[in-house]
């Protein structure tokens, strides 16, 4: 199966379009026991796990053995958020790495090219029967000094980025809640071709219903679930969306 196979197969199975984002800032010898309770609390009720710098960080892959663990013992897709923008020879060996220890997808940044890029690492990444996700438009309040940068023809530079998710073979792309326009615009560029993420709802202030209604296909969510005082209710109250 595809990743976008199995995080659909994932989705419906568990009646959810959540990715939880396992984001904490707890002091590092309490993080990941606060990291397995809360993904224990909520695994038969989310779609897939996004871990990024939180976890990889402080602990490593060989330290997030557990958390792997226990996502592939559930079927639960694990999605990498390294948003990867580096030179081919580094993004590959970033790969290797993450689906050597068992994760399924991985975010990267169109903005780095494709040649000598992003073109060989989606190429293996989908040998490996994995996903990658391009961002495309971001939602903090400084994302238009990037992604809405102009081309001399005027096209916006997020247009470009989904028009790229399309054209190199991307499995889905990100973009802000915040910005339900930007996820009808890409809808309209990427077409049904890849899954639409959306980040920034709760905190920071997105709707998850109206990202729904715009055209998404899943949120990635971190925390208005981590840092709830009954994650597993926050996670009910998304999926009853
Ligand atoms: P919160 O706590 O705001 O976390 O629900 C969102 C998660 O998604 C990651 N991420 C993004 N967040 N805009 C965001 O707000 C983006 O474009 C984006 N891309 C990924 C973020 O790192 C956190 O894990």
């Amino acid at each position: 199966m595809s990743f976008r196979e199995r995080i659909e197969a994932s989705a419906r199975a568990r009646e959810s379009r959540v990715v939880l984002a396992l984001d904490f800032s707890d002091p590092y010898d309490v993080r990941l026991d606060r990291a397995a309770r809360v993904l224990n609390l909520t695994m038969g009720e989310i779609a897939a796990v996004k871990i990024n710098h939180h976890l990889l960080l402080p602990y490593g892959l060989r330290g997030l053995g557990e958390i792997i663990g226990a996502c592939r013992s559930e079927g639960l897709p694990l999605i990498a958020d390294l948003k990867v923008n580096d030179i081919e020879a580094t993004n590959l060996n970033i790969v290797e790495s993450l689906f050597s220890f068992g994760f399924d997808a991985v975010i990267a940044n169109p903005f780095v090219g494709r040649e000598e890029g992003l073109g060989r690492m989606v190429e293996t990444v989908h040998s490996k029967g994995g996903g990658v996700l391009f961002l495309v438009y971001m939602s903090h309040r400084g994302t238009d000094e990037g992604y809405s940068l102009r081309l001399k023809d005027g096209e916006p530079i997020y247009r470009v980025f989904a028009a790229r998710a399309r054209d190199w073979g991307a499995d889905g792309v990100v973009v802000s809640a915040k910005a339900t326009e930007k996820i009808v615009e890409t809808r309209s560029i990427v077409g049904k071709g890849c899954l639409i993420f959306t980040p920034g709802v709760g905190t920071q202030g997105g709707d998850a219903s109206s990202s729904f209604a715009a055209g998404a296909d899943f949120l990635l969510v971190g925390r208005s679930v981590t840092e709830s005082a009954d994650p597993l209710k926050s996670v009910r109250e998304l999926n009853a969306l």
